[in-house]
């Protein structure tokens, strides 16, 4: 049995305004039937899985359960981070955890927020790394790059992509530009997809090595951790002292023990509302809306209205993103989702 750690204590303000501090991306409705957050869980399911165990804090973890409830999955554990300190911290406490029961046990980390429409594929994919998961590595799971993306780790494959396991020479994360260019024109790397597949042992093993400062107050979370109702909360004060890294960084860039699943079932991380504006469904001259939306003589734009109440009307746009909510509303240009970022930034030190 694979256990699924599902991460979600990120707060994606890339998605401004409507994913918000209080309410991020991973919770919305953003495509499909269900949140990204309840997609994640699902794809994570059936005969090969365990019940998962969710990472998220405090603010969140009413949203948690209940979105739980809604598709009637029982968590084995819903783990409260006393404040964010990235997924390195994260996944670390999610291991010991995990070691306590099941030292061998394969865990599958996975993002909240990301889009995979084939669940058969991917299921497929997890079930090809688990015999190299089993024998010691550390499973990653890659995607043909398609532009020289500066916000993802890349996988330097030893051999060219096909649909095996392939070992893994070194893991690059966030390069900047002219090293992302340089890695798409050499055609033997992938993008990492953020999924990770390997035992608690192992893991714990890798930090142990890579980064052993990680290791005492992060046990000492758990151990001094109490629960709570449902939940089990980290003692704040010993994890106030784990750094804030990431697993990418902690990890994955140091570790020689890599291996890589190719995926090419479909995947997006929703990174900004032009990754939206990409996975929704469009007319024939590129326009998405959602909501209470008319759109006229536009293309290439995307329009949502998440107010029933609130009519929004384009007329005769071009490359433009408007999104309107009940009590703040982004108009951009399709070539600025990325600074959304910064825009919420700059909201912040008005506020
Ligand atoms: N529980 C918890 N606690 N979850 C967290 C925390 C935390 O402190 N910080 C981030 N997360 C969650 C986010 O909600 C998201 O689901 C996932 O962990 C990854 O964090 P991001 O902050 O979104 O990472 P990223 O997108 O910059 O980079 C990662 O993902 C890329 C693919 O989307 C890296 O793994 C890259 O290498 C990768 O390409
Ligand atoms: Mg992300």
């Amino acid at each position: 049995m694979i256990t699924p750690i599902i991460l979600c204590g990120g707060s994606g303000t890339r998605l401004w305004p409507l994913s918000r501090k209080s309410y991020p991306k991973q919770f919305v409705q953003l495509i499909g039937d269900n949140t990204l957050f309840q997609a994640s869980v699902r794809r994570m399911s059936g005969a090969d899985f365990a019940a998962p165990v969710v990472l998220t804090n405090s603010d969140f973890r009413f949203i948690v359960t209940e979105q739980l409830m809604e598709i009637g999955q029982d968590p084995a554990a819903i783990l409260i981070e006393p404040e964010g300190r990235n997924t390195a911290p994260a996944i670390l406490a999610a291991a010991l955890w995990l070691q306590k029961t099941d030292p061998e046990g394969l865990m599958l980390v996975s993002p909240s927020d990301h889009v995979i429409p084939d669940t058969a594929a991917f299921q497929a994919a997890i079930a090809r790394g688990t015999a190299a998961a089993r024998a010691g590595q550390l499973v990653t799971f890659g995607i043909a790059p398609t532009h020289a993306e500066t916000g993802y780790g890349y996988l330097e494959l030893a051999a060219l992509p096909s649909d095996k396991v392939v070992e893994l020479t070194r893991f690059i994360e966030k390069p900047d530009t002219a090293r992302a260019e340089a890695m798409l024109a050499a055609g033997n790397y992938l993008w990492n997809a953020g999924i990770f597949l390997f035992s608690a042992r192992t893991i714990v093993d890798a930090f142990r090595t890579h980064a052993p400062d990680l290791l005492p107050p992060v046990q000492a979370a758990i151990d001094g951790g109490r629960p709570d109702l449902g939940f089990f909360r980290l003692d704040p004060q010993a994890w106030s002292g784990a750094e804030d890294i990431s697993i990418d960084y902690a990890v994955m860039e140091k570790a020689d023990n890599l291996a890589v699943v190719p995926f090419a079932g479909g995947w997006s991380d929703l990174g900004g509302w032009d990754a939206i504006w990409r996975e929704s469904i469009q007319d024939d001259r590129g326009v998405a809306t959602s909501g209470p939306v008319t759109a006229i003589d536009c293309h290439d734009t995307l329009l949502r209205s998440e107010d029933r109440g609130l009519e929004l009307v384009g007329l005769g746009l071009g490359n433009i993103i408007a999104i309107a909510m009940p009590d703040a509303v982004l108009v951009a240009d399709a070539s600025r989702a990325q600074d959304v970022k910064a825009a919420v930034t700059a909201l912040k030190a008005k506020n």
